[in-house]
């Protein structure tokens, strides 16, 4: 029998809680061009996304039949495939179509978010090479009925500073969004040994740079800063509320800055797909401004990304 673990009992929380919802236990599942129960979606142990996090993925969120600034996910999808010379056997339209097939399959048009995984495909022997993984792509599309936790607005997520770093472009690129998260996994490990929900990483000279599932901002004095983007994921929800700022006289800035100028922020926030903002209540220990939940500025932006996304679907 399935375990279900309802998240909200959970001691922790993470910017991917969901409220419970029971139809995901019956869901169909894409596994390479066919739809099966979910109990019977299954990938080789010779997978090499199995064996060894060789693969990459998008997490994306379906919106009234539309996908989300599709456009925008495939372009890093199809990037990071191509860095790694992965043939997805597929062009935009043909994985249209399988998210589309996927979401009717289920019943699907609003409040459900994806996870589509192509990794290199199933291995003729369990080793790292490339060359042994044969048999074409692997790919997979999880869609669940998914709504962002509402408590998560209100009490704010918990970071704790860790010591893993995102680190430079020439070990792993952060911007490659490859199946293996280790290094992100032990970040989240990290954060929740100091008591906190997820990680808030470093770059390699110790600017404050990202968490460990989710671009971070603050906000000081009216001005909206992040990381430069040179060391963490280049989020599509990052880049929309740039772009937001920008078009709206909002002052945002790109930026070195410490850990002393977050702590001291009036609001902070995280930015993804899955849960668009996450206000923060706190790093390390230290209230973030003096609200509770989201502060005005993260209020501000959280309408103007729903309005942009009511735009985008119209
Ligand atoms: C490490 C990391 N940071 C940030 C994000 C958010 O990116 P996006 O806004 O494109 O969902 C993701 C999502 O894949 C991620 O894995």
């Amino acid at each position: 029998m399935n375990k279900v673990v309802p998240d909200e009992t959970a001691d922790s929380h993470s910017t991917h809680d969901a409220e419970d919802d029971v139809r995901n236990r019956d869901i169909k599942i894409f596994v390479n061009g066919d739809l099966v129960p979910r109990d019977e979606a299954k990938v080789s142990v010779y997978d090499s996304g199995f064996m060894l996090g060789d693969g990459m993925w998008e997490g994306m969120r379906l919106y009234h039949g539309k996908w989300a600034f599709f456009d925008e996910h495939m372009d890093r999808l199809f990037a990071g495939l191509k860095a790694v010379e992965i043939d997805i056997g597929m062009d935009r339209a043909g994985v249209l179509d399988a998210l589309n097939r996927t979401a009717a399959a289920n019943g699907m048009t609003s409040d459900a978010h994806c996870r589509l995984m192509v990794t290199r495909g199933v291995k003729a022997k369990p080793f790292q090479h490339p060359a042994l993984s044969r048999s074409g792509p692997t790919v997979v599309i999880i869609i669940e009925h998914s709504k962002p936790a509402e408590s998560l607005q209100k009490r704010g997520i918990r970071l704790a500073t860790v010591p893993q770093v995102r680190g430079l472009p020439m070990t792993q690129d952060a911007k490659y969004n490859s199946h293996s998260k280790l290094n992100c996994v032990i970040a989240c490990l990290q954060a929740e040994q100091a008591g906190a929900d997820e990680g808030l990483m470093l770059d390699p000279l110790g600017f404050v740079n990202t968490t460990n599932a989710c671009n971070f901002f603050i906000v000081r004095k009216g001005e909206v800063w992040t990381s430069t983007g040179d060391y963490c994921m280049n989020g599509v929800t990052r880049q929309k509320i740039i772009d937001l700022c920008r078009a709206n006289g909002i002052p945002v800035f790109e930026k070195n800055y410490s850990l002393l100028e977050a702590y001291s922020a009036d609001e902070a926030f995280l930015t993804g797909t899955f849960g668009a903002q996450t206000p923060v209540a706190e790093i390390d220990g230290k209230p973030i401004g003096d609200h509770t939940g989201a502060g005005p500025m993260t209020r501000r932006l959280q309408g103007l990304y729903k309005n942009l996304i009511e735009m985008h679907i119209a």
